[in-house]
């Protein structure tokens, strides 16, 4: 069977943990069959695994057992009464029976009680069909209820229809807990509870709040564990029961969350997260399991439009005419102007086959290597940092790492909001005992939630990173917390010691770096005691890092700091950024960096293009290509005259909006294709309709280097795919390109690519999702990098100095502005605002320090302009502590907030990252209105 048919099984309880697990396995008979489970697994999951029927209800494989609704009872020889199953564990010796007179009489009366206050009203149920509680009485053979519907009962109550996507009926409800214990052990929210006892027990949520108004962050989990109609997506309250199902991967974030995509025909019905996905374990956020209505939402173009001047109204044209229109301009720029005058950029949001054909195209049809990607204003220095110090461009660990983490140090990134299945995973470790230092200037929900408290919360100014990692470093080098041995082992020598010595002065001190980053010392030492001092710490780490003028030095910093405390290498520890793209791990494996081919592999080194050359037959370029930003600044110059853009919308996100407008208009060819028009199609001569990830056929690379495969679930709605759109441009601008399908491209990028050697389509369908390097055909692919040494052979310490940027307050812009994202929304929002999200975030506001907000006549809910020395726009102001005083918070994700109108042009100055999270402005009380959308 084949990884896309595979259907999970339901085994009752989780299997048990390694440390029990590896007492050895357990010799016992079931039912006269001689049986072998681990120790530690319960009777229940022993039994189902072997293929013996027991019927259980509040017991399910992603729960710990509760014990609670005594179906799943069994005799066990020598023992009183009937234990339940679920929460008995296996002995050796045992002898069990599950199928006795006894047993079945009070099975039978258990579930006569149950239906004796449940509607009986399965042929008109939305669950009938896929409902435990109908399965369980067919199992034990109800045949007739004793008891009338005439007493006290729970028929009749009221439906909770509040969230957008689940209704809640409590009339249904069989207090299995199962949904309580979801939110809790699986989610980590604690939004619902049970209220009251025996008859009178009832599910709530919050403090008896509808659903909407609850902690509820509608991620699903109940509804998946409900095992009845109680909890149950509206789609299939409204459609029916789906009856195929298509294996795939979300395409929001870098969690890269697997879910079994479920028909009813060719219409979708309900995304299911997938048990056996790699990245997430059948868990799933608002967004991959609710929010996927804009990929048939009526704004999607799905016919080519063209015209000649951006004045003029788009005409609509067919395929072979918009492509034969793209290629004759970018053709007749090339032969006017010269082949370096037209670009291509690749989007994070593709797949690696789209995001691989388009950076050939640039390379091998229009000759030169000016190919960028959306990662450059994401994670470049991420690429470049962890490139200069470990060897290469990836997050050292996979997700389930963090399990093995005592302290968890998270910088710069808001993993509940923007990378929630992986939040979720790293709740749980809390609670079972793990510390929490956060580094952030906004007090995200992680410093303090439910059953979950940061032990320290370094509070810094936005732009004083490197001055915090240095300090940090320099507690571990002065408080003798080096890992000598490790460093003597596994780092060169030279570059450690010079480090040491920069890092061990006075300027690097906490004390010093207090007066920069605002932190008092005193917790600062503490956090790094605590960071150095533990058996095994991680780093995790997001856009708060990267997108500074220092990103680069930042990332390098806390590779030192990993380092030279031996956190590198094993489970539990290493170095990891929060990618923010489903892809964006992807699209820079895939060469899509001017100066890179795949695999990180230098445009200059001839070998390696020589592979590329033979393969390709062309002549490639040993020079690297323009960057975005160096694109558009000669777009402005004039040198630069055409470009082709996929699945990105410059000019809503990239920073100094006026500056990407001014460089867009002054292109002779945009061609754009995407899913909607966009703020960047504003600028476009030809507009190509792409697919949305539910007509693609490919992989996508999540953080941890899972390349996992996204199937097509529809036919695509525009006729043709991307890679075929661009193979169709390359051809008609006179480089043939041609692949049958989707494999033949991944087979190309693994014959190409050292660190995809091993991968295929075939192999990921058969085994299932693998991080790379995967070396050849017999590998599983690397859960950890690094482990026994640095893939640049010997970990490299370099000098992170603290350059304060150049975006400095001052009495008239004294804030400075910091951005981020919100749970229910994505990035611009293109996708989640034309879906039900909308409801939980209709649109950005500006957070700002109450101090602050006095200080200027600011009350809660009031229009604000938020100036900088760029541009201003205006929102509405938050009065919150959640930022401290001197810094103001906004999201992104609504197109008329024009958040970018404000930021600067600063960058990185390694990679041209954007300096996103900081910007000094001004906020005024205003009376303009709020912008708006469209
Ligand atoms: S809502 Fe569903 S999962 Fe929750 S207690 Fe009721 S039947 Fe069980
Ligand atoms: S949807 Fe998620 S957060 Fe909301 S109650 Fe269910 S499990 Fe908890
Ligand atoms: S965590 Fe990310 S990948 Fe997973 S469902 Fe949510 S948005 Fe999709
Ligand atoms: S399944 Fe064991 S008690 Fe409910």
């Amino acid at each position: 069977m084949n990884a896309a048919d595979h259907v999970h099984r339901d085994l009752g309880t989780p299997a048990p943990g390694s440390d029990a697990a590896a007492s050895g396995p357990v010799r016992l008979t079931i039912d006269g069959v001689a049986v072998e489970a681990p120790a530690g697994t319960t009777v229940l999951r022993a039994a189902l695994a072997a293929g013996i029927g027991i019927p259980k209800l509040c017991a399910t494989d992603s729960l710990a057992p509760f014990g609670s609704c005594r179906v799943c009872l069994v005799e066990i020889q020598g023992r009183k009464g009937t234990p339940a199953s679920c929460t008995t564990p296996v002995e050796a010796g045992m002898v069990v029976r599950t199928q006795t007179e006894t047993l079945a009489r009070v099975r039978r009366g258990v579930l006569e009680l149950y239906i004796s206050d449940h509607p009986l009203d399965c042929l008109t149920c939305a669950a009938n069909g896929d409902c435990e509680l109908q399965d369980v009485a067919g199992e034990v053979g109800l045949r007739d209820v004793r008891y009338g519907f005439a007493g006290a009962n729970h028929l009749g109550q009221a439906k909770d229809v509040s969230n957008p996507y689940f209704a809640f009926d409590p009339s249904k409800c069989i207090v299995c807990s199962r949904c309580v214990r979801a939110c809790e052990e699986v989610q980590g929210t604690f939004a619902l509870t049970v209220s009251g006892r025996g008859f009178d027990s009832a599910i709530v949520a919050s403090a008896a709040d509808p659903f909407i108004d609850s902690e509820c962050v509608s991620c699903g989990a109940c509804v998946q564990a409900c095992p009845t109609a109680t909890l149950i997506e509206k789609t299939v309250v409204e459609n029916g029961q789906p009856d195929r199902v298509v294996k795939t991967t979300c395409a929001y974030c870098g969690v890269g969350c697997s879910f079994k995509a479920e028909l009813k025909g060719d219409q979708l019905i309900r995304m299911e997260p997938d048990p056996d996905g790699g990245a997430n374990h059948g868990h799933s956020c608002v967004k991959g399991r609710f929010a996927w209505g804009y990929a048939t939402h009526r704004d999607r173009v799905l016919k080519p439009q063209v015209r000649e001047r951006i004045d003029e109204p788009w005409r609509e044209v067919s395929w072979d005419q918009a492509i034969d229109f793209a290629a004759q301009h970018l053709r007749a720029i090339a032969a006017k102007y010269g082949r370096h005058a037209i670009g291509g950029i690749s989007s994070s949001r593709c797949t690696n086959e789209e995001v691989f054909v388009v950076q050939k195209m640039v390379r091998a049809a229009f000759g030169n290597n000016n190919i960028d990607t959306c990662a450059r204003v994401c994670h470049s220095p991420t690429g470049y940092g962890l490139k200069q110090t470990f060897g290469t461009s990836a997050g050292t660990q996979d997700f389930q790492s963090v399990d093995h983490a005592d302290v968890i140090m998270v910088i710069g990134a808001n993993p509940t909001d923007a990378h929630p299945v992986f939040a979720s995973r790293l709740k749980k470790r809390l609670r079972q005992g793990a510390q929490l230092i956060v580094a952030d200037p906004r007090r995200i929900d992680l410093v303090r939630s439910a059953r979950v408290e940061a032990r320290h919360h370094l509070q810094l100014r936005p732009g004083t990173n490197v001055a915090l990692i240095n300090a940090l470093a320099h507690v571990a080098v002065t408080e003798a917390l080096v890992d000598e041995a490790f460093v003597a082992d596994r780092c060169e020598h030279d570059s450690f010691e010079r480090w040491r010595t920069f890092i061990a002065s006075e300027e690097h001190s906490p004390e010093a770096a207090e007066l920069f980053t605002g932190v008092p010392a005193d917790d600062v030492r503490r956090a790094a005691r605590l960071y150095a001092a533990a058996r095994n710490a991680t780093i995790y780490y997001g856009l708060g890092v990267t997108e500074h003028s220092q990103g680069s030095t930042m990332v390098m910093g806390l590779a030192n700091l990993a380092m030279a405390t031996g956190h590198i290498g094993r489970d539990g520890v290493g170095v990891n950024p929060l990618r923010g793209q489903n892809n964006v791990q992807g699209a820079c494996d895939m060469g899509s960096f001017p100066h890179e081919f795949s695999g990180y592999r230098h445009v200059s080194d001839d070998a390696v293009r020589g592979s590329f050359e033979s393969q390709w037959r062309v002549r490639l370029d040993a020079e690297p290509g323009l960057r975005i930003p160096n694109m558009l600044s000669q777009a402005i110059g004039g040198e630069f005259r055409g470009l082709f853009v996929q699945g990105e919308d410059l000019a809503q996100s990239d920073p100094n909006t006026q500056h990407v407008a001014d460089a867009l208009r002054s292109l002779d060819c945009l061609v754009v294709q995407d899913l909607f028009h966009n703020e960047t199609s504003k600028f476009a001569h030809v507009f190509l309709p792409g697919t949305s990830f539910l007509e693609k056929d490919g992989t996508y690379t999540n953080a941890e280097r899972r390349i996992n495969r996204v199937r097509p679930v529809m036919a695509p709605k525009t006729g043709l795919s991307e890679w075929e759109t661009v193979c169709q441009i390359a051809t008609a601008m006179g480089y043939p390109m041609h692949y049958d399908n989707a494999a033949q491209i991944m087979d190309e990028i693994a014959a190409l690519t050292p660190t995809f050697r091993g991968v295929s389509f075939a192999k990921i369908d058969r085994e299932g999702g693998m991080q790379w390097p995967v070396s050849d055909a017999t590998s599983r692919g690397t859960r950890i990098l690094h482990e026994d040494a640095f893939v640049r052979g010997k970990g490299r310490f370099v000098l992170t100095r603290y350059v304060p940027t150049d975006e400095r307050s001052n009495r008239r812009y004294p804030l400075l502005l910091t951005t981020g994202r919100i749970l229910s929304q994505y990035n611009v929002g293109t996708q989640t605002r034309r879906t039900a999200n909308v409801t939980w975030h209709a649109r950005d506001v500006l957070e700002i320090h109450p101090h602050d907000a006095e200080l200027r006549g600011i009350a809660d809910g009031d229009a604000v302009l938020l100036s900088s020395r760029k541009g201003s726009t205006t929102l509405a102001a938050q009065v919150t502590d959640r930022v401290t005083e001197g810094v103001v918070y906004t999201t992104f994700h609504h197109p008329g907030t024009a958040a970018n109108v404000v930021t600067t042009e600063n960058s990185d100055w390694a990679t041209n990252c954007p300096e996103y999270k900081v910007t000094a402005v001004e906020v005024r009380p205003t009376n303009e209105p709020i912008r708006q959308d469209g």
